[in-house]
């Protein structure tokens, strides 16, 4: 029998009957190839087993209703017809969202009783936003059997971030929620959609992927984020190129100056990291070989595109002291969480280690988590 969820109960106790269903997609860590998707680069993230759990229902009327476990008591209740007015408020433009792009594609989805469970953490540049809206994009299409491919998912889900919660991210992130799959980092090329799930068992080669949350909530709706997605198309109007994707040399740069030649360095050696990082895992290296490529991600990260902070540094320089192999900032930045690809056995020593030097530099303290890689976005029951 299959073990009834939270979202499921909770479900029972706000509309008073069972859903028909209950759907969960996880939040994702990026191994490598940060602030590249906007830029038609490569990407290579992998599913988290914290994810967005969904319990839905098909209602009978023209109404959306949504409820929450971290709200609740609250359950938000919208027309169909109102959902592009675009009014509602907080943390319901996720879940609304989706809905909303359904029915501006003209999918015949109509009213449907929600209860979310989100188990991603919030704020820690894991994805919690993209994990609900592809739970509840994943709900939707099952429930009215809508014809969508994940192609079609992931665009619905990015448009739901972009233009409903006004986050004008890339996709990286309901990329990852969708298409990872258990044991496999996803080697996605943006520009062209292709894609393939490459191996990454770290456990058998006695390796763990710390995550270290830095308890620094980050903003992605803030301008920063927009700011340096608006420099890499001028790097790229500038060098003549449609995205700097099409740019695979730093030499090639030499016309650029200032921030936009760092900008667009980050992201033309970003992509050469992320070629070699699957390379390298392909090849049955030692997957410890990975780890300068990510170290020297997180130096581009925060010398050429400015988005770490003295947090993440701090997170990533104590990990490398304390022996990891490699370690960078992930997501946007701004706040949020590193990785350090560590040996299972300097696991504990390291956290010991950032959670130490975090106190001494009166920084809030950080949570951290040993990452597998997980299943994509899916049916429980
Ligand atoms: C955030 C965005 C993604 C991506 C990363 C940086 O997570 O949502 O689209 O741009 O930042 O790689």
């Amino acid at each position: 029998m299959t073990p009834t969820s939270a979202a499921e109960d909770s479900y029972r106790e706000v509309y008073g009957a069972a859903p028909d269903g209950v759907w969960a997609a996880p939040g994702r860590v990026n191994i490598i190839g940060e602030h590249t998707d906007y830029n038609n680069g490569f990407v290579l993230p992998i599913a988290l087993p914290h994810a967005a759990t969904c319990a839905a229902g098909i209602n009978g009327t023209d109404e959306v209703r949504v409820a929450s476990l971290q709200r609740p008591g609250e359950v938000v209740a919208e027309p169909l017809t109102s959902l592009a007015d675009n009014e509602v408020a907080g943390w319901s433009r996720y879940p609304l969202g989706v809905v909303h792009e359904y029915g501006r594609r003209g999918h015949a989805a109509r009213g449907v009783n929600l209860v979310l469970d989100g188990a991603v953490p919030v704020g820690a540049g894991l994805s919690s936003s993209a994990a609900i809206e592809c739970a509840v994009a994943v709900a939707l299409r099952d429930l009215f059997s809508l014809k969508v491919s994940d192609d079609d998912l992931i665009a619905l889900t990015s448009a739901a971030e972009n233009d409903y919660v006004g986050a004008p991210t890339g996709t990286l992130d309901q990329s990852a929620s969708i298409l990872c799959t258990d044991g496999h980092a996803l080697f996605l090329d943006v520009g062209t959609g292709e894609r393939s799930q490459v191996p990454f068992d770290l456990a058998s080669a006695g390796l763990d992927l710390l995550v270290i949350d830095t308890n620094t909530p980050h903003r992605l709706v803030a301008g920063e984020y927009a700011q340096r997605r608006r420099q890499c198309e001028d790097a790229a109007a500038a060098l003549g190129v449609a995205s700097l994707r099409d740019i695979n040399d730093v030499a090639a740069l030499s016309s650029l100056q200032g921030v936009l030649l760092q900008r667009a360095r980050h992201v033309v050696s970003e992509n050469a990291r992320v070629l070699e990082v699957v390379d390298l895992l392909r090849s049955d290296q030692d997957p410890r070989t990975i780890g300068p490529n990510l170290t020297a991600s997180h130096t581009s990260l925060r010398d050429d595109f400015a988005v770490s902070t003295v947090q993440l540094d701090t997170a990533v320089a104590t990990a490398l002291d304390a022996g990891a192999f490699g370690a960078r900032m992930v997501g946007g930045g701004f706040g949020g969480s590193a990785i350090a690809l560590v040996d299972t056995d300097r696991t504990a020593a390291t956290v010991d280690a950032v959670v130490k030097r975090f106190a001494a530099e009166d920084f809030t303290a950080p949570r951290t988590f040993v990452a597998t890689p997980s299943a994509g976005a899916r049916r429980l029951s």
